[in-house]
This record gives structure tokens, sequence and C-alpha cells, in this order.
């Protein structure tokens, strides 16, 4: 894709975008009004404050902030590790708010729990300390043992399944307590800084799980606490936590997508990548159905899309052209010229399309008049949009 946004350009300025967020069915975290105090009478002191969120299933979320800002101890709310005080949180399914101790248990089995501290058993090998997690979901010892490798190879452990922690890296009884987290193949991942201490490789090879588990069947749920600045792009969104409170909450790698699907269309070539996500904001989340015509070849076109989940079919000329999916735009941004859409598509699947219409585009004008005159420029130097109309025509 031709794009005036590198590939590997720093995205620093998307995570303030706040596309508004698509109402999703299947939520499996869902925190309303949560606070949480440490200690009681004199000592009492409140370090959550009215936390919101919500997390879908196959979403993989990042929680960032500083530290003691409150990520951990929201993160043994939601693991149910610590008993709910205020508010109301329920978790795959299960309400929380007022759980005793044995729904406290059953939540956890459900949960794979990483944590900075690995706490392996020193007399199992690696093999073992992962196989002590399956014994929770009895299966035969042959089972337990394939599903303990598969996992430890797919975290570059194959060779070192027979060793002790002691006879380990750092990094290496990480990933095998990560390993542990992930082999019951839980729907709900929970993690803790998982990977401070993993060199860039593995780092990568961890992410690259999680990200799979959720793209996969089993469509994971992956909530994180890092600092890690290379996991911004396995997110489907990012949570910032200050002193107790979520104070921002926005989609980032739709929206990484989105400003690189903007980038590529012709009228906004040349435009930069805050620029872009600052027209990008103005989207609205359109769900469609399978077989539904989204825009069609030769009609006039007033609206820019791009997916945010689902595959659309592209035709042109009547004949199948190609496939799109997730990140991919299609139809036009007409806001100064008419002009016909170049392809006809159709939905596949049910989508969920992030939209740019004319209406948004103008709104995004009038909101900004240094961006109004960059995009004006960026328009009038290319060739073919000198009958651009004259400053101050804008509708
Ligand atoms: N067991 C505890 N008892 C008392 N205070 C605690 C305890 N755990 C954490 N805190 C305090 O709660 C606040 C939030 O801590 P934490 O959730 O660990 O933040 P973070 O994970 O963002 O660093 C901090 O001020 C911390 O000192
Ligand atoms: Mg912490």
């Amino acid at each position: 894709m031709a794009s005036a946004v590198s590939e590997t350009g720093t995205f620093s300025t998307i995570t303030s975008i706040a596309v508004k967020q698509p109402a999703r069915a299947d939520v499996v975290i869902r925190a309303c009004g949560v606070n949480y105090a440490y200690g009681s009478g004199e000592t009492r002191t409140q370090v959550l404050f009215d936390n919101d969120l919500e997390i879908s299933r196959g979403e993989v979320v990042i929680m960032t902030g500083p530290s003691g800002s409150g990520k951990s101890t929201l993160l043994t709310l939601i693991g149910a590790l610590r008993r709910m005080q205020e508010g109301r949180l329920e978790v795959l399914g299960r309400d929380l708010t007022e759980a005793g101790d044995a729904d406290q248990v059953v939540l956890r089995k459900e949960v794979g729990f990483i944590f900075q501290q690995h706490n392996l058993f020193s007399s199992l090998s690696a093999i073992e300390n992962v196989r002590m997690a399956t014994a929770l979901r009895p299966a035969s010892v042959a089972e337990m043992n394939e599903r303990a490798a598969e996992i430890l190879t797919k975290l570059g452990l194959g060779e070192r399944m027979g060793h002790l922690p002691s006879s380990l890296s750092g990094g290496q009884k990480q990933r095998v307590a990560i390993a542990r987290a992930l082999v019951n193949r839980p729907a709900l991942v929970l993690a803790d800084e998982p990977t401070a201490s993993l060199d860039a490789e593995s780092g990568k090879t961890v992410l690259d799980l999680l990200r799979g588990m959720a793209d996969g069947p089993d469509r994971t749920t992956v909530l994180l606490v890092t600092h890690d600045q290379r996991v911004i792009d396995h997110a489907d969104r990012i949570v910032n936590m200050v002193a107790g409170r979520i104070v921002t909450n926005s989609l980032t790698r739709i929206a990484v997508r989105i400003v690189r699907a903007l980038a590529a269309q012709d009228a906004l070539r040349g435009l930069g990548e805050a620029t872009l996500s600052r027209l990008a904001s103005f989207m609205t989340v359109e769900t469609h159905h399978a077989g539904e015509t989204i825009v069609r070849e030769g009609e006039d076109g007033d609206r820019f899309y791009a997916i945010g989940s689902g595959i659309a079919d592209a035709y042109y000329a009547g004949e199948f052209d190609e496939e799109l999916c997730f990140g991919e735009g299609f139809g036009i941004i007409t806001a100064y010229f008419n002009r016909p859409n170049r392809r006809t598509v159709i939905a596949r699947t049910e989508m969920e399309l992030y939209v740019l219409s004319k209406e948004d585009f103008f709104r995004a004008l009038k909101a900004d008049t240094t961006f109004e005159s960059r995009v004006r420029t960026a328009l009038m130097s290319m060739p073919g949009y000198l009958d651009a109309p004259a400053a101050g025509s804008v509708p």
C-alpha cells in the first residue's frame, strides 16, 4: 500500500485518537464505578477511584500508567485475587461484585495469570512446572505432556524442557511461567508486566503468541499491564491509569490502520500523521450485514470506509478484484469534488466499518483552520485537482 506514513514510523500521536468504540455483545470484563482502598480507619487509603472499563472477547488491551497508580490492584480485582469493595464487576459472565471465596476460586481457574515474579517450583523441571497447571483440568498424562511440550516449544524452550529452574536464565524462567499460565488455554489472560525480564526477541515471541490466541478460534481476551512500547502494535486498545483513575481509553491498533488507510487516499496524500489522526477521530462506526452492497462502482462516493472487522469482496467492471479485510480502506472522500467510486464493495461477512462521511470531513475541517489549510495545500499540489474551489467556499 502506498502510504504517507512509513510502516516503521513512530505513531506517537495516534494513541490520542479516541475513535468511537463499537458496542459489542460479548463483553468479558465489565467494571463500573470500581473503588478500592487499602487499610482501614486512620490508615485507610483509597487507591482506585470510580473506574469504568469494558473489554470484549478477543481484545488485547494494554494498561499503562505510573508506578503506584493502581494497575496491579485493578488487575487482581478482575482476576478475583482480591475481594471487591465498591462498584460493580463482571468477569467472564460471573458477577464478582459480591462473590464469596468459592465463586472467586471458580473464576481464577478460567484465568491465566502472568506475574513479574514467576514462582516456579525449584524441584520441578520446566515441563513439570507447566504440567502442574494442566492438573487443574484433568487429562491423560500423555495429553498433559503433549500440551506442556507444545507451549514450551512455541515459547522457544523446546530444548530446555527437562531443566530445573536453577539452570535457566531469568528470561527462560519467565517464559516457563508464561507457558504455565497459557497451557490450559484460559478464556482470559491477565498479565502484569510479563515482558519486563525478557529480551527483545522473546518479548516479541510472547506478544505474538498472545495476539495469536486473541485472533484464533478461542478468541482469548488479554489484559496486559506494561510499559513496553513494542506492545502497542499488538494491542487493540490502550488504557491509561493515573492516580487510581482510568484517564484514556483509546483504540490503537485500528487507529494505526485507519491512519494508514487514510494516508493511502489520493485526496489526502502528503498529509502528516497528526493531521490524519485528527481526521480519524471524526470517524464513526457502522455495522453491515453479509451480502450488503456498501459502495457501488460508478456512483458518486461521499464516504470513506476502513474495515474494523469482517471481510468484503471488491469488484471492478463486474469482475471480482480482491478480498478486503482488517485495516483496509475503500470508498472515497469527495469533499471538494464529485468522483465516482472505483469499485463495488460487498460485505462477505458481518462487518464493522469505521466511516468518514463528507459531513465528518467538513466538521473536521471547520474544527481546525490549520488543518483545513493543510488539506487544501495538499489537494492543490496534486495534478488534476487545480479546479478545487477557492478558500471560503467550504460548506
Ligand atoms: N497490600 C497493600 N497494602 C497497602 N497499600 C498498597 C498495597 N498494595 C498496593 N498498595 C498501594 O496502592 C497503590 C496502588 O498500587 P498498585 O496497584 O500496586 O499500583 P501499580 O501496579 O500501578 O504500580 C500504591 O500507592 C501502593 O503503595
Ligand atoms: Mg504493579
